[in-house]
């Protein structure tokens, strides 16, 4: 019998609920949302199925704090991992959310082998690399959803300066997800003309350095948690991308093994999604700065991996 696709969800906090919310109303999957908390992800993916009458989505939801109903899942996204908290130094939230991601991770292979992981949880590209490695599964089904995110947080400001649709803005960020990712204005289009040719160079600049701190600007609004609507929808539609083998060029955080001169770990550039997940890794030409701050970028990722030890 034909069935649906199946998405497992890991954290039912505000990502991973939201991205639960937005496979629902596109009809992409059944979910199975998965939190340690007892009760959370329950009453959500309850509340989520009763709001299926209205908006007309036929999907099965279900919340769980154990890992037997998401027996193969076909794409698994993790979401799971603390805040830091006051006195707890980047370290011990990279050492936290490594133990919590890697356990995680052995539940989620072991019930579901052949699934695609996609991984949201903070510090992104190094939990892209623990989930990587503790699952032992090929770098193709293993990725991390932030240059989506990144992405569009740049074509939102775009499109906003520009006085256009956001859907003739296109942009381009490569690297880690954080302080040193590197969006890239010349292959940034509206309409297929490169935003230099649209915008004075400050104003790149400005949009450039508000992309860069794009989750940072919604923490210090929320005060008390980090964004979770575009997060999550990025996630999706990597997913989106892999089940209905769109063949996709969208950014993420892949393991790199000698494209850009990087090697051995999980960093944002071109990819094309389909049915087998990461089926290429696009390398465009960069310009010696461009270059130079991806290597930079890398080596912030790298000193996170150093600390692990992985
Ligand atoms: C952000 C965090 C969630 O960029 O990584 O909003």
């Amino acid at each position: 019998m034909a069935r649906r696709n199946k998405i497992t969800v890991v954290g039912a906090g505000n990502v991973g609920a939201t991205a639960a919310h937005w496979i629902a109303a596109k009809e992409l999957a059944d979910v199975v949302l998965v939190d340690i908390v007892e009760g959370t992800p329950q009453g959500k993916s309850l509340d989520l199925a009763q709001a299926a009458p209205i908006d007309g989505f036929d999907v099965n939801l279900k919340g769980a704090n154990s890992y037997e109903d998401t027996k193969d899942s076909d794409v698994v996204i993790i979401t799971a991992g603390l805040p830091r908290k006051p006195g707890m130094s980047r370290d011990d939230l990279l050492k936290t959310n490594a133990d919590i991601v890697g356990k995680v991770t052995d539940e989620v292979a072991k019930h579901s082998p052949n699934a695609y992981l996609i991984i949201v949880s903070n510090p992104l590209d190094a939990m892209a690399q623990v989930a990587f490695k503790r699952s032992g599964f090929p770098k193709n089904r293993v990725m991390g959803m932030a240059g989506v995110l990144d992405s569009a947080r740049m074509r939102c400001f775009l499109a906003e300066a520009l006085n256009v649709s956001v859907e003739n803005v296109t942009a381009f960020v490569l690297g880690g997800h954080g302080d040193t990712m590197v969006p890239l204005p010349r292959y940034s289009t509206c309409a297929g003309i490169p935003v230099t040719e649209l915008l004075p160079k400050e104003q790149l600049d400005a949009i450039i350095t508000r992309t860069a701190n794009g989750g940072a600007e919604i923490v210090g609004l929320l005060k008390t948690g980090s964004a979770y609507y575009a997060p999550s929808l990025g996630a999706v539609e990597m997913a989106e991308a892999i089940l209905k083998d769109k063949k996709k060029i969208l950014p993420c955080a892949v393991y790199l093994e000698g494209e850009y001169g990087i090697n051995n770990l999980f960093v944002g550039v071109p990819c094309k999604l389909g049915r087998n997940g990461v089926e290429q890794i696009i390398e465009i030409s960069l310009t010696n700065e461009e270059r130079s701050a991806l290597q930079k970028s890398a080596g912030a990722v790298q000193e996170l991996i150093d600390v692990l030890a992985i």
